[in-house]
């Protein structure tokens, strides 16, 4: 992998263009408005992955958007490095809070990024840190260098939940058998501190419904006689964390695994700045459980939180009503253990208890997954760590997210084979956010590391 400093030099224009190209096509997943899109980009991933060397790539058809799927196989006795990644992005409102418009790709330098980021929709999660694989891809394969199998499957409703990815992969275990898998749709402490995404956490999605009466009221004729869902339902959703800020969900607790001390003195090793969290967030105080660090509580621990809150009068002025529902959005942050089914069902048993009379409650689960955490000494992190050395200058520190990527548990369950999470994006990259960004560094990085991965990887089997 000696040139491959020098390949990307020569290279970076046409892969910062092919990056934008894409960037421009709004696949968001989870709008049917966009779903021509959503099949444009399948189609523009499809043609990457030829281009990179694939000597097979096919569209797969699912009950929802496709997959595309691309391989090269040099030699059966060699090992199989499987790429995963996602094509769609995240819808991008709110529209009035971005500088520029997410579709339409530019690149600025910020404090963080002085050689400059790309903004737009996807920049960073995932169109970004997917094509760094398929840049590496073509770096391998143009000079000769691929030392081993690989097969991309890149799927286009990561963002919604991958419920016709798990039927796909549970359906294609022969096609999709492989050694390792190979994902970077995480991030990495800091530029200059390097790290791999040991943890991912689970997820429980689940939507809420409080009805009062049957029609909405004039707030002023009935108010005080009847049930206010709005106020009904805020005060059912406070009471979910008590004054520690632990759930209260009779059983929520009951599986989460308690880490060592030992375990959690390690976590804290990795650099953190309190006030640079702050500052960063513009926030006077942080705020969660007690008795674990931020650093704990968003990743080792458990949430509840509320995504959306909806009902009554919202138009300019006041109204003066009592609405006959109310809405909810909440979303549940698992950790290894629990199983999101029956959080789906401790959370609607509760919260259906803690009804009082005067409203009906509906609770409607949305989608979910599993946690997931893996080990440093396997082959793969360890080809990883090594991969990081060469191209940062010392090894990663291994690094429990707090967010989900719910098919990777299942890739475990289903393919056996363990995932390593070589993210190349900062917390600060704003995915999920307006002005979401990628710094090209970061990208250039991930194009640069992933070759010496594979090497590594292939070595390890000699
Ligand atoms: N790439 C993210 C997950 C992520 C980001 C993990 C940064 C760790 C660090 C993924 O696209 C995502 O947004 N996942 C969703 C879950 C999904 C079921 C909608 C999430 O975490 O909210
Ligand atoms: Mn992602
Ligand atoms: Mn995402």
């Amino acid at each position: 992998m000696e040139n491959i400093k020098s390949y990307i030099k020569e290279h970076k224009d046409r892969f910062l263009n092919e990056l934008i190209e894409l960037l421009k096509i709004p696949s968001i997943s989870a709008d049917s408005a966009y779903k021509n899109d959503v099949l444009k980009t399948a189609d523009a991933i499809k043609l990457s992955l030829e281009e990179a060397g694939c000597n097979i790539v096919e569209i797969c058809p699912t009950d929802g958007y496709p997959i595309v799927y691309g391989e090269k196989i040099i030699d059966k006795n060699l090992p199989t490095v499987l790429v995963y990644g996602h094509y769609d992005v995240q819808p991008p409102d709110p529209l009035n809070l971005w500088d520029s418009p997410p579709f339409e790709p530019i690149i600025k330098s910020t404090a963080l990024h002085p050689d400059g980021a790309i903004f737009a929709r996807g920049a960073c999660d995932d169109k970004g840190q997917m094509y760094m694989h398929v840049k590496a891809m073509e770096f391998m394969t143009s000079t000769n260098q691929l030392p081993c199998n690989v097969k991309f499957m890149i799927e286009g409703e990561e963002e919604v939940g991958s419920a016709n990815l798990a039927t796909f992969v549970k359906n294609n275990q022969k096609k999709l058998k492989n050694d390792v898998i190979l994902i970077s749709d995480t991030g990495m402490i800091a530029k200059d501190v390097p790290s791999i995404t040991t943890g991912l956490r689970g997820l429980s999605y689940v939507e809420v419904e409080v009805t009062g009466p049957n029609r909405d009221l004039h707030s002023g004729l009935y108010g005080g006689a009847v049930a206010n869902p709005i106020n009904i339902i805020t005060k059912m959703i406070a009471s979910l964390h008590d004054e520690n800020n632990h759930i209260t969900i009779p059983g929520f607790y009951d599986k989460v695994e308690g880490l060592s001390k030992e375990e959690r003195a390690e976590m804290a090793k990795a650099p953190f700045s309190l006030d640079a969290y702050k500052k960063a967030l513009d926030i006077d105080a942080v705020y969660g459980e007690t008795g674990y660090t931020t650093n704990e509580r968003n990743s080792i621990r458990p949430t509840l939180d509320v995504n959306g809150i909806w009902g009554g009068y919202i138009g300019e002025g006041a109204k003066t009503v009592i609405a006959s529902k109310a809405y909810a959005k909440i979303s549940m942050r698992l950790v290894p253990h629990q199983d999101w089914e029956e959080i789906t069902k401790l959370f609607t048993k509760h919260f259906m208890a803690i009804a009082p009379k005067g409203v009906k409650v509906k609770v409607k689960p949305h989608h979910g997954g599993q946690g997931y955490v893996t080990p440093i000494d396997s082959i793969g992190y360890q080809a990883a760590s090594k991969a990081y050395e060469v191209t940062f200058g010392k090894a990663p520190i291994p690094q429990r997210s707090g967010g989900s990527i719910p098919i990777v548990a299942l890739f475990e369950q289903e393919l056996k084979s363990k995932t390593i999470l070589m993210g190349f994006g900062l917390d600060s990259d704003a995915i999920h956010s307006p002005n979401e960004h990628f710094g090209i560094w970061n990208y250039l990085k991930g194009i640069e590391t992933i070759p010496h991965f594979y090497k590594y990887f292939a070595e390890s089997f000699k």
